[in-house]
């Protein structure tokens, strides 16, 4: 029941969001079009080990906003909860199923990530780096994400909890793949996106932090776009 009053008042104000910035959007569409037909796959990762919650409603908000910039663009949500994405180990190397992950993420049609984590102990979920890890196979694959574009959300229990310290160390392991990291856009145009779960597993109330959702899934989207003309 209370999860039920959580979830209607999180899509409420989801929903309340999404149509206002729906009238932005349209001049950021006609602006932004790439080639036409051309899909622009923008993917959301979120790296908490549990399913459905903060973490991934925040990915799932950066997507929606990303969404908005231009008809070309495609979105898709991955949860890791529930997924075996093993500790990279160098001497025994086990791919889980992280293997079934690594054709998405290097597709051409891929052009963006929206990677978000829960903060744990001000830095990044064990979940997150262990993914983070298994990328070393990009790497070694002649850097096949490189010039992707990438945005990192981070949601804690606390303000500033770690979001920033989460966003920053996620972000490091990114450049090491070539790939093109973007912060939260203007007008708020940090790092990435802070949110704060209020403690009963709703993002719904922090305004401030779905800001920077909505600004960080638009400019991944923005300079997706941008790099597929
Ligand atoms: C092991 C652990 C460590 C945590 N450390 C922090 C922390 O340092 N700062 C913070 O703000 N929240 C911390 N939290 C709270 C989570 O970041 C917060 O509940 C987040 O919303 C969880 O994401 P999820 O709902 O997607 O699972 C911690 C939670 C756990 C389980």
């Amino acid at each position: 029941m209370a999860d039920n009053v959580t979830r209607r008042s999180f899509l409420r104000t989801v929903g309340t969001a999404a149509a206002a910035s729906a009238i932005a959007g349209t001049a950021a569409q006609a602006q932004e079009s790439p080639a036409a037909g051309r899909k622009i796959r923008i993917l959301g990762l979120s790296c908490s080990p549990r399913k459905g919650k903060t973490t991934a409603a925040a990915v799932q908000v950066a997507l929606e906003a990303a969404a908005k910039v231009s008809p070309d663009i495609e979105t898709e949500l991955i949860e890791l909860a529930g997924l075996n994405i093993p500790v990279f180990d160098p001497v025994n190397p086990n791919k889980g199923d992280f293997a079934a992950l690594e054709p998405k993420l290097a597709d051409a049609a891929v052009a963006g990530f929206i990677i978000g984590t829960p903060v744990y102990f001000s830095g990044m979920s064990s979940l997150c780096k262990a993914f983070i890890d298994q990328c070393m196979v990009f790497r070694k694959n002649d850097f096949a994400l490189k010039d992707k574009v990438a945005g990192v959300v981070a949601v804690g229990g606390v303000r500033n909890g770690g979001q920033e310290l989460a966003i920053e160390s996620v972000q490091a392991a990114l450049m090491c793949q070539e790939l093109i990291v973007v912060g939260d856009g203007s007008p708020t145009a940090h790092t990435g996106a802070t949110v704060l779960n209020d403690g009963k597993d709703d993002i719904s109330g922090d305004e401030f932090g779905l800001n920077t959702v909505r600004n960080l899934g638009r400019r991944v989207a923005e300079v997706a776009v941008r790099l597929a003309r």
